[in-house]
């Protein structure tokens, strides 16, 4: 790889060793992925700060790179954390656990990163404009930066977006080059999509079929950014796409070569025998929307399907900081609250200890969370309709 003359100065360690570690990092991925020089880049965003997925070990890392002086060159946004970092106590968290989520957490703030808790960053503060080179690390936030917006990012693990963050650059190669944006499969969708869940649906559907590959939508209706960053956190946790395009609705998707593309369909048989797989319980014990991040449009929806209902099971929505305190002011948490359910910021279903509060089955509407709720919180899965999960946790 051709290193600037600054670039040359970090890795021999004239800015000390984090840096010099971190360029190391940098350079070796590019080696392997074969990119010729660093690209600067607008900002990171770094995964990997929920203790329930970094333990001890991810702990002392992180608390080894505070106390080595770490700072990041670029605005760096962090992933959710295992728990509501503000009402961790009111929603019962376990004591023990947010000691050492809140150590994690001061050592992020001491290398200077902005302690968003957000897997939906460019809600909350972190919008890159198109063709931004970043480097992020939450695969929904790739996919839709990526697709939705038309920036370029890796799907980036968390110690390689904290190295490009501590750096302010990142090796080019992967999606930062045009010659990899192309797509691989067109994706035939006839079915009748309406619902978030449908995208859900449909994203886990094609995930497992085109597994790292880009594929290029025809068929999907006039939705906006709520549905698409559904139908992207989907095909990122079935499957690892980082990018797709869609007729119509993403800035890429009009001068994707469309030739030679290998054909899937996606009707209504598909999308009802996808909700069956997705959907093995029927009761849940808790249900949990907001995979990814609940936008201010989504939280207002389940505030006014909650409007004088009284649920007899846990209803979290699962949002950032920032949408939390505006669906304060806007009288939406106090409706949710009313209800019986909860605002809950910072956190998610699948990086907070839901298992150690003693749910067995969630239910949720989303693609990704369905993926990975069986696996990563031995949770039993209902799959549904916002509307049908209020039923199901009004009984
Ligand atoms: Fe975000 Fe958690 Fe889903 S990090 S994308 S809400 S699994």
């Amino acid at each position: 790889m051709h290193l600037t003359k600054e670039e040359e100065r970090v890795l021999a360690g004239e800015h000390g060793e984090v840096a010099a570690r971190s360029m190391r990092l940098l350079v070796k991925l590019g080696d392997i992925y074969g990119a010729e020089k660093m690209i600067p880049i607008g900002s990171a965003q770094v995964a990997g700060v929920s203790y329930k997925s970094i333990g001890d070990p991810g702990r002392d890392f992180l608390e080894d790179y505070a106390r080595l002086g770490a700072k990041v060159k670029v605005p760096t946004f962090l992933n959710p954390a295992g728990m509501d970092i503000e009402d961790w106590e009111e929603l019962k968290f376990p004591k023990a656990f947010a000691y050492q989520q809140m150590r994690i957490m001061e050592a992020f703030r001491r290398m200077g990163i902005i302690m968003s808790a957000s897997c939906t960053p460019y809600l909350a503060g972190n919008l890159p404009r198109y063709g931004e080179h970043i480097a992020w690390s939450e695969s929904s936030a790739v996919s839709f930066a990526n697709s939705v917006i038309g920036a370029r990012t890796n799907r980036e693990g968390g110690p390689s977006a904290l190295a490009a963050a501590i750096c302010g650059v990142t090796a080019d190669y992967g999606y930062h080059r045009d010659e990899n944006r192309e797509p691989h499969f067109h994706i035939k969708v006839s079915a009748k999509l309406e619902y978030s869940s449908d995208f859900g649906a449909l994203g886990w559907f094609v995930g497992k079929i085109v597994k790292d590959k880009i594929p290029y939508f025809t068929g999907l209706p006039d939705v906006g950014t709520d549905e698409l960053k559904a139908l992207g956190a989907a095909m990122a946790a079935s499957g690892a796409v980082a990018l797709y395009h869609a007729e119509g609705l993403t800035p890429e998707a009009r001068w994707a070569k469309k030739e030679n593309l290998q054909a899937v369909d996606f009707g209504e048989k598909e999308l009802k025998d996808t909700y069956a797989k997705l959907s093995p319980a029927k009761d849940p014990d808790i249900v949990v929307i907001g995979c990814p991040h609940a936008s201010m449009k989504e939280i207002a929806r389940v505030a006014q399907l909650l409007d004088g209902k009284h649920l007899k099971k846990p209803l979290w929505v699962c949002t950032s900081r920032v949408m939390k305190e505006a669906a304060r002011r806007m009288g939406y948490a106090e409706t949710i609250e009313k209800a019986g359910g909860k605002i809950v910021a910072d956190t998610c279903m699948v990086v907070a200890p839901i298992e150690e509060m003693g749910f067995k089955t969630t239910g949720v509407n989303s693609g990704k969370a369905a993926s990975y709720l069986p696996g990563h919180c031995k949770q039993n899965v209902m799959y549904g309709r916002v509307e049908d999960l209020i039923e199901a946790a009004s009984k």
